[in-house]
């Protein structure tokens, strides 16, 4: 069998190069998978591996391994411990933003021992190849902010050491094939802002390894569903803007001790009280925006010491803010709400907006209690239902006194969005 050793020997004494090729070990790359490189890199649209280096090379590496930061970075490494350290596999391939502008190779299973592919941040068009569905050691598929596009194949479902897959940013259309809930190692699925319908099929209670799901920014149908209690490792959720339509099933969360971050928002259906997350413990991040959630605010959630961000704008609760009983710093957003009472203690909150309320404020001095509120129209004055517009001007120039949303609060620059 040939090798990429031998490929170098060969080219070495055809072309008399003076250039010397210093090998850390002897195992070499199977020539299958230096041809099947070849390939992909003509599929991609990678035209600067130097196949004249060994990718294999832990040190000399050329562009087969380049710096790395969190957008961009190129690596392809291989495990040389096969045969006795003889033989070397491709198991890791890299390419973060590259600007390719290719499409996905079939070819890439012909690295029979890849374990994790990224090629994040390109501009890759095409479909998924349905021939990847027979990969039998990979763990991790990332292909988040491309142009690619057509439904998931069903193929995939194959792949049952799947662990990762993240399909976000691109152009996706179609159903999701219901086979994907045979994925029983999946931990993180991510599908968000692509154009996915339909509803989440009901195999997907099976997928109880997840830990992360993110569909924001979809199409899907139906209702946020209950077997979502089945997921119970799950740490992070969004559903931002997903199409699926509420009411939250009250009960789904009770079981997710470690949940941290759940974002849901923009649930049509009908209204439903607060979700029980008096269990879940450990949320640093707490959005359920415009979910048509009525009833009261729990008292445990304003003092859930480990909550960062609690949004909770543009629902439909009413009744009391309660107070915390000890110093929290979240950042609280109450927004459009019918919420009534007194304005709570500064101490719970790092900064609250209460604005769009029917709280009782008596005066431009409560107004002025602390610059940590936004109190814009957070309370409507005695018998009549007109807003009181609980301004605090002060810092505003003359000009654009109350012309300006911005100018309502010059002094809270500390606000920051919530979908970060
Ligand atoms: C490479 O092979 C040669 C001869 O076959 C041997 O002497 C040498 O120890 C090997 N080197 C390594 C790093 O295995
Ligand atoms: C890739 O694998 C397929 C079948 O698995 C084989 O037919 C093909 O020849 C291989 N191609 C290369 C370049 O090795
Ligand atoms: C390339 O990836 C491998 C496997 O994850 C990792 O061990 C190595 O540190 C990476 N090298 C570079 C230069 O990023
Ligand atoms: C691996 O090496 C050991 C000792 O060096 C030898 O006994 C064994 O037969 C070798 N195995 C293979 C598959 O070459
Ligand atoms: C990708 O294109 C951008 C803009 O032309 C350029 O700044 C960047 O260096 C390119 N990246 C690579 C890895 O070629
Ligand atoms: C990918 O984009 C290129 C250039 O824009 C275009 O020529 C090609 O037809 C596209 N391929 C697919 C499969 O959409
Ligand atoms: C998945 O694998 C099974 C058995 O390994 C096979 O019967 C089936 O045809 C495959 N499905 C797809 C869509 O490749
Ligand atoms: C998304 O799908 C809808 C309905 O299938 C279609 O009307 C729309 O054009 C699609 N949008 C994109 C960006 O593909
Ligand atoms: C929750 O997290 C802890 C600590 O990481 C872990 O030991 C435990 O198994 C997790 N629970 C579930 C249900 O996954
Ligand atoms: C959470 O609420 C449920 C139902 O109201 C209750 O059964 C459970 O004991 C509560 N758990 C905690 C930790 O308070
Ligand atoms: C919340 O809305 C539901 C459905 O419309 C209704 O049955 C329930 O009485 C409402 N609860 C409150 C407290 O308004
Ligand atoms: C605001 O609360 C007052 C009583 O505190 C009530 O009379 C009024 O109808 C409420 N306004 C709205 C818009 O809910």
């Amino acid at each position: 069998m040939a090798s990429f050793g031998f490929l170098l020997l060969l080219s070495f004494l055809a072309f008399c190069s003076a250039a010397s090729f210093a090998f850390a070990s002897n195992a070499t790359l199977p020539y299958e998978e230096v041809e099947a490189l070849k390939d992909i890199a003509k599929t991609l649209g990678k035209y600067d591996w130097d196949f004249s280096i060994d990718p294999c090379n832990k040190e000399g590496a050329g562009n087969w391994r380049t710096p790395a930061g969190p957008t961009y970075g190129t690596n392809v490494t291989c495990d040389c411990t096969y045969a006795n350290n003889s033989v070397c596999h491709v198991t890791y391939i890299t390419l973060i933003g590259q600007n390719l502008s290719g499409t996905l190779p079939p070819k890439l299973v012909n690295l029979t021992y890849l374990q994790t592919v990224n090629l994040a941040g390109n501009y890759l068009n095409g479909t998924i190849p349905k021939e990847w569905g027979i990969f039998s050691n990979l763990s991790s598929i990332f292909l988040q902010v491309n142009r690619l596009t057509g439904p998931i194949p069903i193929e995939l479902a194959n792949i049952t050491t799947l662990e990762l897959l993240d399909l976000g940013f691109n152009e996706f259309y179609g159903n999701l094939p219901p086979e994907l809930g045979n994925l029983s190692k999946i931990e993180g699925l991510g599908l968000s802002s692509n154009n996915f319908t339909g509803e989440l099929p009901t195999e997907f209670a099976k997928l109880t390894a997840l830990k992360e799901f993110y569909i924001n920014d979809n199409q899907f149908s139906g209702r946020i569903p209950d077997y979502i209690q089945n997921w119970i490792s799950l740490e992070q959720m969004t559903m931002v803007g997903s199409g699926l339509s509420g009411p939250i099933p009250s009960r789904i969360f009770l079981p997710l001790e470690n949940l941290t971050v759940l974002q849901i928002s923009d649930l049509s259906g009908p209204d439903s009280t607060f979700p029980q997350l008096n269990e879940t413990t450990s949320l640093r991040r707490l959005i359920l925006r415009s979910c048509n959630i009525n009833g009261t605010l729990p008292d445990y959630l304003i003092n859930m010491s480990s909550l960062w961000i609690l949004d909770l704008s543009f629902n439909k609760l009413s009744g009391p803010i309660p107070d915390s009983s000890e110093n929290i710093s979240s950042y609280i957003y109450l927004t459009g709400n019918l919420l009534t009472g007194p304005l709570p203690e500064p101490r719970s909150h790092r900064a609250m907006d209460l604005s769009y309320n029917n709280l009782t404020i008596e005066s431009q001095a409560e107004c002025r209690k602390t610059k940590t509120r936004n109190l814009f129209a957070s309370s409507s004055t005695g018998n009549n239902s007109k807003p009181y517009f609980c301004v605090d001007t002060e810092g505003c120039s003359t000009t654009s006194k109350l012309t300006s949303i911005l100018c309502i609060s010059p002094n809270k620059l500390w606000w920051t969005p919530s979908f970060v």
